[in-house]
């Protein structure tokens, strides 16, 4: 059986989403058909319009997305229908060279639906990050479904199927931050703000926010954020320095993607400190010309976080049993809920900073 349901389709690259007709087919081998209940607004999903990510238009977009299971497939043990899960772009395969060596937090071959998703004319479509859940129905691998808590809130836990267990994931997995540290993170939206919430948890002494919008740096201290700094009024840099005893901090976390913010966080850093990318650059853009006897002399680490190195099997029923004891506030992500038919216009918010997540409830 085929299900006809609305969802969000990008046609073209930088032309307005629209809500199309989307064909879903009845799960097959390995795979779950997810009744979506709620799915963020995510920047990647702009990436996608805007060809950012790849041409292969046109796209289902929606990947930040929580559900009920409907149907599976053949051989499927993992998920039952009825289960409440979160969505995630990382089923691990268990057989990549980083999966045998017991890192399946780098999966090299993360598995996706076999079967296509389609338009009513048959077009098939490329589904954002293997997901496609600006949808009523959406189908997936079901490594991409794990279980979680059926109490919490769709709109808050869907949030964790990407921005903010990319930020929560940047501190804690890829920056390794704990009791103690000193922690600076650049662009305070979803991810950044998830960051140093993740900070705050896990006893981070002093946690900077640096953020060119005074909105966000509000928001960031209601995260936990101990010090603001405005990149637009005082060098970041500077400031950081100052406020950790000239030394700089432990873990700088760039959650911006833009060589300028990468060369403040590589500054801003104490000798022997951790600076980690998780904002997403554009193709044009270049690692900043850093004199290499700096990049030598300083000694730490560099490191890019994808979905903040987590293990969604792991990370996303912990992060939810501490959100229902109030112990990580999903819900303060949560800008505002909309429909489907209004994903263009969460967008331009998004653009000019209003929202932190726009959630499609469903
Ligand atoms: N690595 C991953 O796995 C992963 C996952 C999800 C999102 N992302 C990326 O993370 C980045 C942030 O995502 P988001 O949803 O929080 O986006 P967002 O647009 O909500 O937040 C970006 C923030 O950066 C601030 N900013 C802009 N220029 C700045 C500057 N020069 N200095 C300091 N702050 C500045 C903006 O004011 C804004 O608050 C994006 O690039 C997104 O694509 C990465
Ligand atoms: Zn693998
Ligand atoms: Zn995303």
């Amino acid at each position: 059986m085929t299900h006809e349901v609305r969802g969000v389709v990008s046609r073209a690259k930088g032309e307005p989403v629209s809500v199309e007709t989307v064909l879903v087919p009845d799960p097959g081998p390995g795979e779950a058909l997810i009744g979506v209940q709620a799915c963020g607004v995510c920047h990647t999903d702009l990436h996608y319009r805007e060809g950012g990510i790849g041409d292969d238009y046109p796209y289902l977009l929606g990947h930040e997305a929580a559900g009920v299971v409907e149907a599976v497939g053949p051989g499927v043990t993992g998920v039952v229908p009825g289960d409440f899960v979160i969505l995630n772009w990382r089923a691990v395969c268990g057989e990549c060279r980083a999966c045998r060596r017991g890192r399946p937090w780098y999966c090299f071959a993360t598995h996706n639906a076999t079967q296509k998703m389609t338009l009513a004319d048959g077009t098939p479509l490329s589904p954002a990050l293997g997901i496609g859940a600006f949808a009523e129905k959406t189908l997936v691998a079901a490594g991409q479904a794990t279980k979680v808590d059926a109490r919490a809130r769709p709109e808050a836990a869907g949030l964790l199927g990407c921005g903010v267990m990319a930020g929560y994931g940047a501190a804690v997995n890829t920056g390794g931050v704990q009791r103690d540290d000193t922690v600076a993170v650049f662009g305070c939206g979803g991810v950044g703000n998830a960051a140093i919430a993740a900070a705050r948890l896990v006893g981070a002494r002093t946690i900077i926010a640096v953020d060119v919008d005074p909105r966000k740096l509000e928001s960031a201290t209601d995260f936990g954020a101990t010090h603001t700094v405005d990149g637009s009024k005082e060098d970041p840099v500077e400031r950081i320095r100052a406020l950790t005893e000239g030394n700089g901090a432990d873990v700088c976390i760039e959650a911006v993607g833009r060589p300028e913010v990468l060369e403040q966080a590589f500054y801003a850093r104490d000798l022997a400190g951790t600076v980690v990318q998780v904002g997403v650059p554009t193709p044009d853009m270049a690692l900043p010309a850093i004199p290499m006897i700096d990049f030598f002399g300083r000694g730490g680490a560099l490191r890019p976080s994808w979905y903040g190195d987590c293990l969604p099997s792991r990370d996303f029923p912990l992060l939810i049993d501490l959100y229902l004891q109030g112990r990580f506030d999903l819900d303060r992500f949560v800008s505002e809920t909309i429909s489907l038919d209004d994903v263009e216009h969460a967008f331009d918010k998004m653009e000019r900073g209003e929202v932190l997540r726009s959630v499609v409830t469903i």
